[in-house]
């Protein structure tokens, strides 16, 4: 499989789980630098020493306009151009719809879907300059309905059509723009939920069992690499046959 030599990339919520399994592969795989944009700086730092290669670490908020504006200046500072965009910074705020607050609406809305806006918009005017990029979107299963997440799912469906339609957008242009969407996968956000309703989920996957974020990883470094050169608008369902 092609490797990521020559490629920088950038990860949103890189920290910890999905994002950093994602960043320890791309390195693995030889990328020439990899840019973590997190909200919380320590834990992007201890990530970034943890991984070694060129990791950096940038605090970011993304669903901060400015801070995507100033941490786009910062990673083209330091790596000179971005080829990979691998929006997985999210949030949740699981409540039955009923007892959702405007808050807890608009805090998910702001993290998943208008932070993958802002660093689009940043990201997308540069790889169109350079002929070239991939883009891999964090979706999820809950795209498709779960009781509780009525805000996650409308962010998490919402970002199946902006990558179809960016996908579609930017294909001449060199482009990919592809979303991963997990079932569930064993991160501090999945320990977040009660057990008893986890393990209720887990008797739902065929698998028997949780993804790892390793194996969320290997998914993103396929959409990332150039073996993917010809893939471009898709959902790929990581779900341990949940969701077939
Ligand atoms: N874990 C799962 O089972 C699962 C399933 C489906 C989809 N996903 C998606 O995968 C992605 C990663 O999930 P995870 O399980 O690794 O979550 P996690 O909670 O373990 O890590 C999320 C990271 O995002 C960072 N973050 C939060 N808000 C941010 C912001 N405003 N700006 C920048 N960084 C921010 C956090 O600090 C943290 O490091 C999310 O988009 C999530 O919705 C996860």
């Amino acid at each position: 499989m092609a490797d990521l030599k020559g490629k920088f990339a950038v990860v949103t919520g890189g920290g910890k789980g999905i994002g950093a399994a994602i960043i320890k592969r791309f390195v693995a795989e030889n990328a020439a630098g990899v840019a973590i944009w997190e909200y919380d700086q320590a834990l992007a730092e201890k990530c970034a020493a943890e991984v070694g290669g060129n990791v950096i670490a940038i605090r970011c908020d993304v669903s901060n306009g400015e801070d995507v504006k100033a941490a786009t200046a910062k990673t083209l500072e330091a790596f000179g151009r971005i080829d990979i965009l691998v929006n997985n910074a999210g949030i949740t705020r699981d409540v039955m719809f009923h007892k959702m607050t405007e808050q807890q609406w608009d805090a998910v809305i702001g993290v998943n879907l208008k932070g993958t806006y802002y660093c689009c918009k940043e990201i997308v005017p540069l790889m169109r300059e350079q002929n070239y990029g991939k883009i891999v979107n964090l979706s999820s299963s809950s795209a498709y309905g779960n009781a509780g997440q009525t805000n996650y799912s409308a962010t998490k469906a919402a970002l199946i059509g902006f990558t179809k339609s960016l996908a579609k957008e930017s294909a001449r242009k060199n482009i990919t723009v592809n979303a991963i969407a997990p079932s569930m996968i064993d991160t501090d956000m999945m320990r977040s939920v009660p057990p008893e309703i986890l393990t209720r989920y887990i008797a739902g996957i065929p698998a028997g069992r949780l993804g790892s974020p390793d194996e969320l990883a290997s998914v993103a470094f396929f959409l990332s690499s150039d073996d993917s050169s010809f893939v471009n608008g898709v959902v790929l369902d990581v779900s341990g046959a949940a969701r077939t």
